[in-house]
């Protein structure tokens, strides 16, 4: 299937790994020029570089702290800059830190929210515009499968997704008459440094991995590419129909009906 994403222009946020790289590696692949951010410069321009040999499509590197709001703003308007017009915005950023709701404190919440909320809408109003001009793009949110069924620890994570699957809702409503689309995809458990990092510290990684799986009906942890397929296809042409949604790429992790 032609995704007709020659020539359209994407910025990954968070993508000098995980997701966020497997994402902007996918969209290039499908021949879409990328603009990759990420805090640490030499990592960022060294998956630039990467993903630019495997693909032959341009990609640019721009550091950035998404839960900055002058760094966002200057990124989107270099970005916008780069190519002329920005067509897709997918928005990611580093995970909150997992721990019980009675050790959060003001400032944890704070530091969530810039990062994981404020975030995706502050970008997503500074791309609007531009989508507006050429009359459509996509803005693609990534959260996490803590929106469907409760993940414990997660309480930071979970509280500021939710507010982003209201957003979504909300923006799909209102910029829906400018053909832009905007969905969430909600990740289960989907093998990234994020998630290494998350298995017991004195365990076998490998079994360690194996026990998590076993309550995953596919039986095993997802790949970043698996997660990156779906963002491509929201971001096509051929999803022009499908907005307003949270989509899980879990291997049927999340048992709840609705
Ligand atoms: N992997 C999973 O199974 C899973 C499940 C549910 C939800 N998620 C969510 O999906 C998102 C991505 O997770 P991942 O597994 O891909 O994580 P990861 O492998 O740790 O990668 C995180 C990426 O985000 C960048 N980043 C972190 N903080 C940033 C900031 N303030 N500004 C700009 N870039 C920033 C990092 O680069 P720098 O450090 O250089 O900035 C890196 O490129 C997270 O929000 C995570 O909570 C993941």
């Amino acid at each position: 299937m032609d995704l007709k994403l020659n020539n359209k222009v994407a910025i990954v946020l968070a993508a000098s790994k995980g997701l966020g790289k497997a994402i902007a590696l996918a969209l290039s692949a499908e021949g879409a020029k990328v603009i990759i951010g990420a805090r640490d410069e030499t990592e960022l321009t060294k998956t630039a570089l990467e993903i630019q040999t495997l693909t032959g499509n341009e990609v640019i590197a721009m550091p950035v702290d998404v839960a900055d709001g002058n760094q966002i703003t200057n990124f989107i308007r270099k970005a916008a800059d780069a190519f002329g017009r920005i067509d897709i915005l997918l928005n990611n950023a580093g995970g909150p830190p997992f721990n019980k709701f009675e050790n959060f404190d003001d400032d944890a919440w704070q530091k969530a929210f810039e990062l994981n909320l404020l975030s995706v809408t502050r970008a997503s109003r500074l791309v609007l515009p531009h989508m507006q001009k050429t009359g459509g793009g996509r803005i693609i949110n990534i959260i996490s499968g803590s929106v469907k069924s409760v993940l414990a620890n997660s309480v930071l994570s979970t509280s500021m997704r939710m507010g982003i699957v209201g957003m979504a809702k909300l923006m799909a409503d209102e910029f829906g008459p400018y053909n832009i689309t905007v969905n969430n995809v909600a990740p289960g458990m989907i093998l990234t440094d994020r998630l290494k990092h998350t298995l017991p510290k004195d365990a076998d990684p490998e079994e360690a991995l194996k026990e998590r799986a076993k309550n995953i009906p596919l039986g095993r942890i997802g790949k970043p590419e698996e997660l990156a397929a779906l963002v491509t296809f929201l971001a096509s042409e051929q999803a022009a129909y499908i907005t307003g949604t949270t989509i899980q790429v879990d291997g049927g992790a999340n048992r709840s009906i609705f």
